[in-house]
């Protein structure tokens, strides 16, 4: 579908059809688009948490706002978006040898060149304490591409920041893996009643947001 009558049509989901499940398949399809989110230096700095079971929303539930239940207790899936508390050598070095993996590097002098290139811009976010708030940066882009991705196979979405993130990281035991929670998304088929679904969109008009650098006075 043309990528303008998508954002058009896409729209957040408030309540989903409990008897619609995505098609595993489909669910393949979601991760292969958040596999290959971009992000900066190719970093990579996230971790997706996959549920789908009841048992699964009921161990999130709890650090989910109340008025955002209805997407967690009605979603096919939802997906627990987290950062890493910080990139390491070590994890840079995973990057790396991906990179090597894939053919994306001729040579040594080039995967050399490759390192400290990265290892600038994390070191710089390091020294500014900017680490975590740059790594949910590229989080959000991850969650972006989910987004329009799932529109393009006719899946419906609820982006959520409406949750406790601390709260989320000791439901799942997160410090243990090194990693943060910054985003929640849910997943499935819009309910019928869902009101939402006939609201218009609303956003604020072009003029109001657009300026033409030749005109604009600064
Ligand atoms: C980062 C982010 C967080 C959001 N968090 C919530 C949320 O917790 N609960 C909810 O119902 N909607 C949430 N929304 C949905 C927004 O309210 C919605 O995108 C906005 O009103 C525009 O409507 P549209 O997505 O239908 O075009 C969130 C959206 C974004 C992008």
């Amino acid at each position: 579908m043309d990528f303008v009558k998508l954002s058009e049509q896409r729209f957040t989901a408030k309540k989903f059809d409990v008897n619609k499940k995505i098609p595993r398949d489909d669910v393949e399809k979601l991760k292969t688009i958040l596999q290959l989110s971009p992000s900066s230096v190719n970093s990579q700095p996230w971790v997706f948490l996959w549920g789908t079971s009841d048992n699964s929303k009921k161990r999130v539930r709890p650090a989910i706002a109340d008025f955002n239940w209805n997407r967690i207790d009605t979603c096919s899936d939802f997906v627990v978006i987290a950062v890493r508390k910080g990139l390491d050598d070590k994890f840079q070095h995973t990057l790396l040898d991906q990179e090597i993996k894939d053919g994306r590097i001729a040579n040594e002098e080039i995967a050399k060149e490759c390192f400290e290139s990265r290892k600038f811009f994390i070191d710089l976010r390091e020294r500014s304490g900017q680490t975590l708030n740059w790594e949910t940066k590229q989080a959000y882009i991850a969650m972006t591409a989910l987004l329009y991705g799932a529109a393009s196979l006719g899946i419906d979405s609820t982006p959520i920041e409406g949750f406790d993130e601390n709260k989320m990281d000791k439901l799942l035991n997160l410090d243990n893996y090194g990693v943060h929670s910054v985003l929640v998304v849910t997943l499935g088929y819009d309910a019928e009643d869902d009101h939402n679904r006939t609201r218009p969109k609303s956003r604020l008009e072009q003029s109001k947001i657009f300026f033409d650098l030749d005109k604009f006075p600064g």
